[in-house]
């Protein structure tokens, strides 16, 4: 790993192990220009230029000025001055004009990584999951102004020591000494020639997250995005640059992860001359930011990777980038408890009594925590009330939380919660005392969602109300988890803490109080196991991942369904932080009815748990989950801290799924296949499994045979016909030493 800078040319080289990162400074004006991103370089590539006439640069022919601006690979391109694709940061000065553009002043490259406030940000790490300790980190910081405003721009670059991951954010001072507006601020911008990339996304629904969709780069602009004040269940913060006919192990792979939990773009534009420019930042979409005469405004992060072997080697990157340097939990590398969550077993239906039935037998069958989820405060016996008054219902939990809590110890489990502490009823007591705490736009009916209004955390009081709510309800019993719900998106917005050329700061300020209320939470209670949730995975990003190691994938927990809403989100995330629960049957989402055995080996790959009335299901389910939690104990630290190989996926070939993790000295794997769909004559598949050391001799568990790694992984191993739908098998190597 290494930042350089070379004088003669002023060029930057940023080498990570395997990939190298160009910018160069271009003519006396200083136009700061990408040069290339891809595999490690042993020196700088200097072309900027396509199709301009020579002699390319301003200085030496203004004439063309306009044509240099619009094709010139520009690292933050402005807006307004001759390049007519779309900028990386839009402004209206004190005069009303939109024109900006920034050109080079100076650099500082440091050892190390400098914090910024109040965002969830990636950070330099004491020791790596893979043994390697001291994983250190490296900063280039190009500073560059718009001489004619006054204003400046840090383009900030991190790289570490153990990952081939670039982090890119971008500050905004305004030394003007006059009040602007910022409309939009990316947080990178990646100008690149086409080479037939597909842009590849995340979409999905309520119970259908994040589903694969790959869609070729055409001319003129493709986006996703949220406006919905989360990262959405609909579009995902994230988008990559595929070469036409990568695979799973091979082709060239760019990828874009947004570090951020609201409104967002990701956005490529293919130009007239092929080029493509890659955005990604906060939604332009209702923002518009006060910028005041000495203040300054600091973007998300962006996480890219680049990719010389395909798309497993991009996810395994952004599993350890996320593993190593971003997720702060202390559970991050600790074995998470087995909990069981009575929402699929009692919706509102609840009191202490069936909650302590539940724990009971849940402690007889190995599980080890109980988690109690909506309904348990105000009078909320259904989804209509009580938002805001967390003060615990009597009725269902006489004696209080405390008393709940205390006799759950005693039956020897842990004990977590659930809070959804963003919102508000409009029939609660908060309500009726503060009317005007919920966001809305004055004199229109309110858009209520869920029949809940979200609270207007951009204001003080309300954060402080809302904190002082938390810290109550998790100091008032021996709580050791939090399930933080999100169940409504925003709309309707109007702040009255906010005068009217404020109002369009109010998506980002609410994200900022999110996370200035998860920072407070992670401080006052370190050892909370935090999982949050919204709706569901309406909320699974890397802006939430910093504050808790877990987030609620989806409300769908048929296992089927699962397996394309887990494939997706282990294109980014590690296995470690995807909520996954084992459920009753049929399905409540989908009616499905899948085997027990198969439920389990699903679940396995994210934290493990159950969602069920474990006093009511089959008996002959409920004596599998002493077997069940047994082999999360023999896997999880395998599962949690591995390397993920996707084998197969049933989003394409319709039969079956297959997918593992191989331990980071791979002497072990584990792998889970998934029969989706039985098929007449035909009686076992040869898969070739991936990760493993070629020239190692592996035992199958469960078979007699030993086989080096490379016939594994070439010649492939036989999987017989499970007989039937949904049926599951796991694959467990260990190595012969
Ligand atoms: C959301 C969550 C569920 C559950 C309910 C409770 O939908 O995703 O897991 O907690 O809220 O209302």
């Amino acid at each position: 790993m290494n930042i350089t800078f070379n004088e003669k040319n002023r060029s930057f080289k940023l080498d990570t192990e395997n990939t190298s990162y160009c910018i160069a400074i271009c003519d006396e004006e200083g136009f700061i220009g990408h040069a290339y991103y891809g595999t490690k370089l042993e020196e700088e590539p200097l072309y900027l230029m396509r199709t301009a006439e020579p002699p390319f640069v301003p200085s030496k022919n203004n004439r063309d000025r306009g044509s240099f601006m619009d094709t010139f690979p520009c690292e933050f391109p402005g807006n307004g001055l001759g390049d007519y694709r779309d900028g990386a940061i839009e402004i209206i000065d004190a005069e009303g004009h939109r024109a900006v553009n920034f050109t080079y002043d100076d650099f500082r490259i440091y050892d190390g990584k400098d914090k910024i406030d109040g965002l969830p940000q990636t950070f330099e790490n004491e020791g790596s999951l893979d043994g390697k300790s001291g994983a250190k980190a490296k900063s280039l910081e190009i500073y560059a102004s718009d001489k004619t405003l006054s204003l400046k721009a840090v383009l900030k670059y991190t790289i570490f020591e153990d990952s081939d991951a670039l982090i890119r954010s971008v500050k905004i001072l305004n030394e003007s000494g006059k009040d602007i507006f910022l409309t939009k601020v990316m947080s990178a911008s990646l100008d690149m020639d086409s080479e037939n990339f597909e842009l590849l996304t995340l979409h999905g629904s309520w119970a259908r997250e994040r589903q694969m969709d790959f869609r070729p780069i055409g001319y003129g602009k493709t986006s996703v995005g949220s406006v919905k004040g989360e990262s959405s269940h609909q579009e995902h913060p994230f988008m990559a640059l595929v070469e036409n006919g990568a695979t799973q192990e091979s082709g060239r792979v760019y990828g874009f992860s947004f570090i951020y939990s609201g409104n967002f773009l990701a956005q490529v534009e293919k130009s007239q001359f092929d080029s493509v420019r890659a955005l990604m930042g906060i939604s332009p979409i209702g923002f518009k930011w006060e910028l005041k005469a000495g203040e300054s405004f600091q973007t998300p992060e962006v996480a890219m990777v680049y990719s010389d072997g395909g798309l497993g080697k991009m996810s395994r990157t952004y599993h350890d980038l996320y593993r190593n340097h971003l997720i702060r939990s202390p559970y991050k590398d600790k074995e998470r408890p087995i909990l069981i969550n009575n929402w699929e077993a009692t919706y509102f239906d609840f009191n202490t009594e069936k909650l302590l039935d539940i724990a009971r037998q849940a402690k007889k069958s190995g599980i080890e925590m109980l988690v109690m989820d909506d309904g348990w405060f105000g009078v909320r016996n259904d989804d209509n009330t009580s938002l805001g008054d967390w003060n615990v219902n009597e009725k269902k939990l006489p004696g209080g939380l405390k008393h709940l809590v205390d006799e759950v110890n005693k039956i020897g489990l842990k004990f977590g919660i659930w809070m959804e502490p963003e919102m508000i009823s409009p029939d609660s007591d908060l309500y009726r005392a503060h009317p005007d705490w919920a966001f809305a736009v004055p004199g229109r009916v309110g858009t209520r969602s869920r029949n809940q209004y979200v609270l207007d955390l951009t204001r003080p009081e309300v954060l402080e109300h809302t904190w002082n709510s938390i810290k109550t309800v998790l100091s008032s019993a021996n709580i050791e988890y939090l399930k933080w719900d999100m169940n409504r998106q925003l709309t309707d917005l109007g702040s009255l803490g906010l005068d009217k050329d404020n109002q369009g700061e109010i998506f980002h300020r609410f994200v900022l109080a999110v996370y200035e209320l998860q920072e407070r939470l992670v401080n006052e209670f370190p050892n909370l196991l935090l999982e949050n949730c919204s709706g569901g995975g309406a909320r699974f990003d890397a802006g939430m991942l910093y504050y808790g190691p877990q987030i609620w994938c989806s409300d769908d927990t048929d296992a089927i369904e699962r397996l394309s809403i887990q494939e997706g989100t282990a294109l980014i995330y590690p296995l470690s932080s995807m909520g996954a629960h084992v459920s009753d049957c049929p399905n409540h989402t989908v009616g499905r009815v899948t085997p027990f055995e198969t439920r389990g080996h699903v679940a396995l790959a994210g934290t493990f748990g159950y969602e069920l009335d474990i006093t009511k299901i089959p008996e002959e389910d409920r004596n599998m989950i002493p077997e069940q939690t047994a082999m999360y104990h023999k896997y999880h630290s395998l599962v949690r801290s591995g390397d993920y190989y996707r084998i197969a996926s049933y989003r394409e070939n319709r039969y079956y799924d297959c997918y593992g993790v191989v331990s980071k000295d791979k002497s072990e794997a584990l792998f889970t296949f998934v029969q989706v769909v039985g098929r007449p004559n035909y009686h076992s598949r040869l898969i070739r499994l991936a990760g493993l050391k070629p020239d190692a001799k592996y035992r199958i568990e469960g078979e007699e045979t030993e086989l080096l790694g490379k016939t594994i992984m070439e010649a492939g191993i036989l999987v017989s016909n499970l007989w039937g739908d949904y049926r599951s098998k796991l694959i467990h190597l260990t190595e012969v030493v």
